[in-house]
């Protein structure tokens, strides 16, 4: 069996990393295929070596550009690839763009397609990621979910449950694997930083710092954890853009904001597993600090990882500072222990690639009619 594995932005790094090694343990050959969606080397580069990554076997160089034409250059690069290069399966995670152009590819080529964090859903159609989710989660054969909300919003979109395996979080795999190396590596000292001492800040959405208004109150926002604690903000490329164009870079350094590049793999895990608070804007981020039970404060009206509130130490604050402010308050005297969701465990990886390598049934059947075969659904241990 062979798998084409995609990723593109930061965020499917840490994702892919535990499925490529699962198969690879398992003697099921892999191409990695790497869309260049993001290439500066602190957003790529840096996590294939800490994550044990392999080097892509495929780039695909398609950078930066408007949400159709980096679409559109993944599905020509793609496609072309898939003409010389025999596949079995795509694997897809998460739900960048990248994501749904390669799975759109596929799809229309009739290759069965894997969706790793499928079902996820904000119900909010103005986040370009919400839009990839849905279509990817509509193209896919095999869909496998990290919480069980996610199962219940692709039957009811009429995703048949033969193809959903409730498997948990790669994510997660990836973070247990690293957690301990992590707090080896010195950023703390560096930073002059003590544990429990500074909040961490992460903000990129688009809705959050694209235009001028909401960037203001993103720095007011950060401002006011600094009225309580050192604040360290990686700076992620968009938000570094549009904070100096609106010329709010200086004055939060100018408050004694700690402005950082964005870190790699391990020295962002070590300032998570260390922060007091975490402000964030990210999906990811907010999974990664229930599984370290260290508190999060959403900053956005929504989420479509509830799990991280109903058993996480997450929560929603929306993008007013006033009630960061009050948020933060709250976190500081009554403090959200939370517990760990089930099956985040260090062992998503390993699940996924035993379904994925389960027989189909039904020889000579369609793509889908295989996928959603009762062979498969048997041998999947962890299926909902
Ligand atoms: C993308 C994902 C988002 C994810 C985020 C993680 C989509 C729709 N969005 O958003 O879900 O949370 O990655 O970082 O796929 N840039 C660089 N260097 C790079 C890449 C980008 O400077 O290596 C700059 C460019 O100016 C680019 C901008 O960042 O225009 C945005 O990059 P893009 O990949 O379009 O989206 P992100 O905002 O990173």
């Amino acid at each position: 069996m062979h798998l084409t594995c995609i990723v593109g932005a930061r965020p499917n790094f840490p994702k892919m990393a535990p499925i490529i090694d699962a198969a690879r343990r398992a003697g099921i050959e892999t191409t990695l295929v790497h869309t260049g969606q993001h290439y500066d080397a602190a957003l790529s580069d840096s996590f294939f070596a800490e994550l044990d990554l392999p080097r892509p076997d495929v780039h695909l160089g398609v950078g930066s550009g408007s949400h159709a034409v980096q679409t559109a250059k993944v599905m020509e690069a793609f496609d072309a690839v898939l003409d010389q290069r025999h596949t079995d399966m795509v694997v897809v995670v998460g739900d960048v763009n990248s994501t749904l152009a390669c799975a759109l590819v596929a799809a229309k080529r009739l290759v069965p397609v894997a969706h790793v964090e499928a079902g996820l859903r904000s119900l909010d159609r103005t986040m370009p990621e919400e839009i990839n989710r849905v279509l990817t989660d509509q193209l896919a054969d095999l869909l496998f979910t990290t919480e069980r909300t996610a199962t219940e919003h692709l039957v009811r979109e009429g995703v048949s449950e033969q193809r959903i395996h409730f498997v948990g979080n790669v994510m997660i795999d990836t973070l247990l694997k690293h957690r301990a190396t992590a707090r080896t590596r010195g950023v703390l000292g560096r930073l002059d930083l003590n544990p429990r001492n500074f909040a961490l800040v992460t903000i990129h959405r688009p809705s959050n710092v694209d235009s001028e208004s909401p960037a203001r109150n993103t720095a007011a926002a950060i401002r006011v954890l600094g009225e309580r604690f050192r604040v360290v903000v990686p700076l992620h490329p968009r938000t570094r853009s549009r904070f100096c164009q609106f010329d709010l870079l200086d004055d939060l350094i100018a408050a004694g904001i700690c402005v950082l590049e964005p870190q790699s793999y391990f020295d962002f895990l070590a300032l998570m597993d260390n922060a007091a608070v975490v402000l964030t804007d990210s999906g990811g981020i907010q999974e990664e600090t229930t599984a370290l039970g260290v508190p999060c404060m959403t900053f956005r009206e929504n989420t479509e990882r509830p799990i991280t509130i109903t058993e996480g130490t997450n929560q929603l604050v929306g993008t007013d500072p006033t009630r960061v402010r009050e948020a933060l308050d709250e976190i500081l005297q009554h403090p959200k222990s939370g517990r760990i969701p089930e099956l985040w465990d260090g062992h998503a990886g390993e699940r996924i690639i035993t379904v994925i390598a389960a027989p189909r049934g039904g020889g000579g059947a369609s793509v889908s009619e295989g996928y959603g075969s009762s062979a498969l659904g048997a041998a999947a241990t962890c299926q909902t």
